[in-house]
């Protein structure tokens, strides 16, 4: 539901959509990361953490 933040990891390439409720802070999104619960792929991503 996007709120905890377990799944956080960070997309190294590709295009994301996330549609979050709280559990990543701004800074976060800025240096890349996404929440995976809640966050659809437009092609081809790759990720890390
Ligand atoms: S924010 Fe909790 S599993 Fe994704």
């Amino acid at each position: 539901m996007g709120i905890c933040g377990t799944c956080k990891v960070r997309v190294l390439t590709g295009e994301t959509v996330m549609s979050h409720n709280g559990g990543i802070s701004e800074e976060e999104i800025a240096d890349g990361y996404v929440l995976s619960c809640c966050t659809r792929v437009t092609g081809d991503v790759e990720v890390g953490y």
